[in-house]
């Protein structure tokens, strides 16, 4: 396990990027305070995803894919995109002082 923030240094409804194993990854904190942790890297061409709370859904700008919150999955690609695996998971935990963890 490995510390990667405090949860109050992420308002609701934001993200953070941290490091991990060596790759950016991307920490959301909901609106409803769930958190949720993904390598950042776009499945489709390798640029940066990040949390967009207004449609509530993980996005990657360059084409404008979307993926789900939940399971990382995709939710919408973009016209003519090959691409058919989602986000990458990263299971995180929160301790009693709010410090989040993220596991190895
Ligand atoms: S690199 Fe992410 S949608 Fe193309």
């Amino acid at each position: 396990m490995k510390e990667i923030a405090k949860l109050d240094d992420i308002k609701k409804g934001g993200f953070i990027y941290f490091d991990h194993h060596d790759e950016k990854a991307l920490l959301i904190r909901t609106a409803k305070d769930e958190l949720y942790a993904y390598f950042a890297t776009c499945p489709h061409e390798g640029k940066t995803i990040m949390w967009d709370n207004l449609i509530n859904r993980i996005l990657c700008e360059c084409h404008m894919a979307l993926f789900n919150l939940e399971d990382g999955s995709i939710y919408r690609k973009a016209k003519g995109m090959v691409i058919e695996k989602g986000l990458r998971p990263i299971e995180v935990t929160v301790d009693k002082t709010g410090t989040v963890f993220a596991r190895d």
